[in-house]
């Protein structure tokens, strides 16, 4: 891989040793993938924030880098943590809330911003084109295929590898002939609500593998329905992006290989993320992804003057940013008893500790996750039946 002269001392430890381990892991990288440079990034975004899902062992080696005067050197956003300052803070054990915040103290001296969401582009949107180091894969493929920006698919350490260095190694994603679509994907039913695009993520990420699709057919594209796609679709493939026939470049259609996904595919991927066949789950959770301001808006007019019924809790997760502009329907919702939680998900968070064993939700990629994650039985339906059981009809 060609370096700069200035990428050279840094790799030969001239600017520290914090520097020299981060472009390593980069050209490292940059080499599996037959990368020629880095490229400049314009943001970061760092998974792996979680203590839940960390663990100690990372703990040292983000202590390492602080006292090594690692710094992001472009903007940096963090993923959600494992607890919220307020409500789950009081309910966890002080060692779990403890080590929590240790690793938050170490991403904070490195000059990255405490953003704990993983929908950083409310906080900020990538301009159309610009290359980023994204490593929360709902975002990943959100910013490739809804914001026409450039990321790959990074794990926590070369996202913060790239932070620290300001660029990325030019493959994957970054390559425009790399961002085309090969298969061809039909949606021969009509899907109505957040959960059914969620299906189709799940779906798909099964069959695609690494493949980018082209999608034919969908007839309503609103922001929070592709949100549930990109994230579901992550969950089971190693898709990075997808492309909306109706949005195409000029592409040889007849060339791609084809399937159709058909009322029955949906159905079925809803019925088998659907493990338990309570109707009184222990949590609805709504928010995977994170809310946007609007679905916190339609959240508190839909439960507004309802009560949230016994022995069942309401969480809707969000970013603090977005939580502190959704103020009014935030008290709207904890009027009702519900819980906007900020900074945090169900998945990484330590709902068994909470005694949580059923989760309904209207997102897939929580239905796909949780009874691995959070050993829960799950119930996958749209926002209104989870607000229904919720608040008891
Ligand atoms: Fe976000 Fe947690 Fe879902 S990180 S995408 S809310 S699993």
């Amino acid at each position: 891989m060609h370096l700069t002269r200035e990428e050279e001392r840094i790799y030969d430890g001239e600017c520290g040793w914090a520097n020299q381990v981060c472009i390593r892991i980069l050209v490292k990288l940059g080499e599996l993938f037959d990368a020629r440079e880095l490229i400049p990034i314009s943001s970061a975004h760092v998974s792996g924030v979680s203590y839940k899902t960390l663990g100690d062992a990372p703990i040292e080696f983000l202590e390492a880098l602080a006292d090594s005067n690692g710094k992001a050197m472009v903007k940096t956003t963090l993923n959600p943590q494992s607890l919220d300052p307020e409500y789950l803070t009081k309910r966890l054990h002080g060692n779990v809330v403890k080590k929590q915040q240790t690793i938050l103290r170490q991403f904070g001296r490195m000059g990255v911003t405490q953003s704990l969401t993983c929908t950083p582009y409310y906080l900020d949107k990538p301009k159309r084109d610009s290359h980023l180091a994204w490593a929360e894969s709902s975002a990943v493929v959100y910013a490739n295929s809804v914001l026409s920006a450039c990321t790959n698919r990074e794990g926590g350490p070369s996202a913060l590898a790239a932070a620290i260095i300001g660029k990325t190694p030019d493959y994957g994603m970054h390559q425009t002939e790399n961002r085309r679509p090969n298969f061809l994907v039909s949606v021969e039913t009509k899907l109505r609500t957040e959960t059914d695009f969620g299906a189709l993520g799940i779906c798909l990420g099964r069959i695609l593998a690494d493949k980018i699709p082209m999608i034919r057919g969908l007839s309503d594209t609103s922001e929070s329905n592709m949100k549930q796609l990109c994230a579901a679709l992550a969950s089971t493939g190693m898709t990075n992006m997808y492309q909306l026939e109706s949005h195409s470049t000029l592409i040889k259609k007849n060339e791609l290989q084809r399937i159709s996904i058909e009322t029955r595919d949906i159905k079925q991927t809803i019925e088998s993320l659907t493990t338990s066949s309570t109707s009184k789950p222990d949590l609805v959770f709504i928010g995977c992804p994170h809310c946007s301001l609007r679905e916190i808006k339609q959240i508190a007019r839909l439960v507004n003057g309802k009560k949230v019924r016994a022995e069942t809790e309401f969480w809707v997760c969000a970013s603090q940013h977005v939580k502190e502009r959704a103020a009014e329907d935030v008290n709207k919702i904890e009027r009702s008893g519900g819980h906007v939680l900020a900074g945090v998900c169900t998945i990484v968070s330590w709902t068994e500790m909470l005694g949580i064993k059923t989760i309904m939700t209207n997102s897939a990629k929580t239905a796909y996750y949780a009874p691995t994650l959070n050993k829960a039985d799950t119930i996958l339906a749209p926002l209104e039946e989870c607000l229904n059981t919720a608040f008891g009809g």
